[in-house]
C-alpha cells in the first residue's frame, strides 16, 4: 500500500554519504540571488542553476540535480519553501508530498532530507517535522492491490530526515505523530478505494475487528438480528432492499477513568448507494461506493487515538448497509420508527444516510458522552456549496465551533460553519409522520438534512455534523498528498485533533 519508510536520525549531513540527498530552497533578495538553498553548501553545487534563475524556492518548486555528485551523494533535490513570511504546516505538508513524487519519478530508493533547513526555531521545527510526515506518508499511498499486471516488486523508498534535534523528545514525538495520522487516514482511504462488491457491510466490520487485533481497542459489530431487536427502524429500511445484511459497529477505547464521560463518534458506512428505489442516474453511479467513507474516517480516527494513547474515553458507532432497489426495498411514501421512537416517511430513498445515522446518532445519546461528532457524505448539495475545498460543519454549540475551529488550525484540514436554525427543522416535518427525510422547500439541502439529524441527539449534549460529500475523495487537484481519484481520509487528522482537547 504505502511503499516508504521514513527515519529520523541525528546526524551531520554532510558527514554522510548515499543517493539523493534534499535540501530546501526560499526565495531569495533581489540583490544577492533569485533564491537561498537553506543548506549554505550545496549553494556551490547548483550554482549554474542558482545564476541562470532556474531555482526560484518557490512553494512546491521541486528540481533534481541527477549525478550532480555533491558531498557523498550522486543526485541533489532542491524543494522550494516559498516565502518565510507564508510558511506554515500546510506548506510544508504539500512540500514533502512534492518531493515524494519526485523521488518516484527519479526511481531514487534512498534519499536524505536536511531536515534543519525548513527552520532553525525549535518549536516550530517539530510541528513542521510532523507535517513533513504526513505528507510523505500521505503521498506514497498507493490503491493498486487490485491490478494483477503492474504488480512489478519496486524497492520501498527510504526516507532519512536528519536533523540535529533528532533526540530532542518533542521532534520525536511529532515525528510517531505524523506518521500515527497519516498511516490511520491511509488505512481509511484503503477502506474507501476498495469497490463496494469487496467493502460490504461484513467486509467493513471485520475489517474494523481486524484492525483493533493488539490495540487497546475493542471492536464488535451487530448482525441483523441484533439490529431488529436494538429496534434500529432507520438502518433496517434501508436495509431492507439489499441482499447483503447490515452491520451496526462499536468501537470502544479506554484511555481514563471510567468515570469519565466518553467522547462519541458517529460515521456514516454505506457501502454502495445505488438510491435505491429512488434509483440514481447511472453516470458516475460507480462513485457511490465512496459513501461509507464517514464510517471509514470515524474507524481511522479511533485506531489513531488508541495508537497515541490520549487520555480519554471514547466510544464510536458505524451503521453499515448497502441502499439497494431489492424486491423488498423501501417504496416512497414508506414510514419506519427510529430507534428513538419517532417515526419518519420516506420520500425519496436516495436520502438514506440521514435514516441509518437517525439510529446511531440516537444510541450515542443513550451512552450519554460529552458530546458527539458525526460524519457523513450525505448530500449532494455540500458538493454544489463546497466543492472540494472545505467540509461543511454544522453545530448550535458556540464553545464546541471554536474548538473545531481550533483543530482544523492544528491539523490542516479546512472547514467552514454551516447554518442550521429552527427553520430548516420546521422544513423537515413530516405530512402522515412525524418527520420527513425530505424537505418541504428547495433548496439549503446541507442544512435541512442536518436539522433531521438534530432530531436524533440528546438536546443536552454538544454535537457537530461534518458533511464530507465533496471533500471524501478526489481532491487530488488541489491537495497533492491525496491521490486525483480516490479516497481522501479526510477528518481522522481534525477528529484526532479535538479529541486531544479532551484529554
Ligand atoms: N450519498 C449521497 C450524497 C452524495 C452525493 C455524496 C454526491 C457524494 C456525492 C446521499 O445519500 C444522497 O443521495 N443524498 C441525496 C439527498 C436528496 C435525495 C434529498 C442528494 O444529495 O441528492
Ligand atoms: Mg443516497
Ligand atoms: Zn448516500
Amino acid at each position: 500500500m504505502a511503499n516508504i519508510q521514513v527515519h529520523l536520525h541525528a546526524k551531520d549531513i554532510s558527514s554522510l554519504s548515499g543517493q539523493t540527498l534534499v535540501v530546501f530552497t526560499k526565495p531569495g533578495s533581489a540583490k544577492d540571488s533569485a533564491a537561498k538553498i537553506t543548506h549554505a553548501e550545496t549553494s556551490k553545487a547548483l550554482s549554474t542553476a542558482l545564476e541562470d534563475k532556474i531555482l526560484t524556492g518557490a512553494s512546491s518548486e521541486v528540481l533534481s540535480f541527477r549525478e550532480a555528485r555533491f558531498l557523498g551523494f550522486r543526485n541533489v533535490i532542491s524543494v522550494g519553501l516559498g516565502a518565510e513570511a507564508k510558511l506554515n504546516h500546510e506548506v510544508v505538508r504539500q512540500a514533502a508530498a512534492s518531493l515524494c513524487k519526485e523521488a518516484k519519478a527519479m526511481k531514487t530508493t534512498e534519499i536524505f532530507v536536511h531536515l534543519d533547513g525548513i527552520t532553525g526555531n525549535k518549536s516550530h521545527l517539530a510541528e513542521y517535522t510532523q507535517a513533513f510526515v504526513e505528507g510523505l506518508q500521505l503521498c506514497s499511498y498507493n490503491f493498486d492491490e487490485l491490478k494483477t499486471n503492474d504488480k512489478k516488486k519496486v524497492d520501498g523508498l527510504q526516507v532519512h530526515l536528519i536533523t540535529k534535534l533528532a533526540k530532542d523528545k518533542n521532534i520525536q514525538a511529532a515525528f510517531n505523530e505524523g506518521t500515527i495520522l497519516a498511516t490511520c487516514t491511509n488505512f481509511a482511504k484503503r477502506l474507501g478505494d476498495m469497490p463496494g462488491n469487496l467493502m460490504t457491510p461484513t467486509i467493513l466490520a471485520n475489517e474494523a475487528i481486524a484492525a483493533a487485533k493488539g490495540t487497546s481497542l475493542k471492536v464488535s459489530a451487530w448482525d441483523l438480528k441484533r439490529i431488529e431487536k436494538e429496534k434500529m427502524g432507520g438502518l433496517l429500511g434501508v436495509a431492507r432492499g439489499s441482499a447483503e445484511e447490515p452491520r451496526f459497529i462499536v468501537m470502544e477505547y479506554k484511555g481514563a477513568a471510567a468515570s469519565k464521560k466518553p467522547i462519541a463518534f458517529v460515521g456514516k458506512g454505506l457501502t454502495f448507494d445505488t438510491g435505491g428505489i429512488s434509483i440514481k442516474p447511472s453516470g458516475k453511479m460507480e462513485e457511490m461506493k465512496y459513501d461509507m467513507c464517514g464510517g471509514a474516517a470515524v474507524i481511522g480516527t479511533m485506531l489513531a487515538i488508541s495508537q497515541l494513547k490520549l487520555k480519554i474515553n471514547v466510544v464510536a458507532f458505524v451503521p453499515a448497509t448497502e441502499n439497494m432497489p431489492g424486491s423488498r426495498a423501501t417504496k416512497p411514501g414508506d414510514v419506519h420508527t427510529a430507534r428513538n421512537g419517532k417515526t419518519f416517511e420516506v420520500n425519496n430513498t436516495d436520502a438514506e444516510g440521514r435514516l441509518i445515522l437517525a439510529d446511531a446518532l440516537a444510541y450515542a445519546s443513550e451512552q450519554k458522552p460529552q458530546l458527539i461528532i458525526d460524519t457523513a457524505t450525505l448530500t449532494g448539495a455540500m458538493v454544489v456549496a463546497l466543492g472540494n475545498v472545505h467540509t461543511g460543519y454544522f453545530t448550535r454549540n458556540a464553545s464546541f465551533k471554536n474548538k473545531i475551529e481550533k483543530a482544523a488550525q492544528q491539523s490542516g484540514e479546512l472547514v467552514w460553519n454551516m447554518p442550521l436554525t429552527d427553520q430548516h427543522v420546521k422544513d423537515m416535518k413530516g405530512t402522515f409522520a412525524d418527520l420527513s427525510n425530505t424537505s418541504s422547500a428547495a433548496g439549503a439541502g446541507s442544512s435541512t438534512a442536518a436539522a433531521f439529524l438534530e432530531q436524533f441527539v440528546d438536546a443536552d449534549i454538544p454535537w457537530a455534523h461534518f458533511d464530507i460529500a465533496g471533500t471524501g475523495w478526489a481532491c487530488g487537484n488541489r491537495l497533492n498528498y491525496c491521490s486525483p481519484k480516490g479516497a481522501t481520509g479526510v477528518m481522522v487528522r481534525t477528529f484526532v485533533e479535538i479529541a486531544k482537547q479532551y484529554a
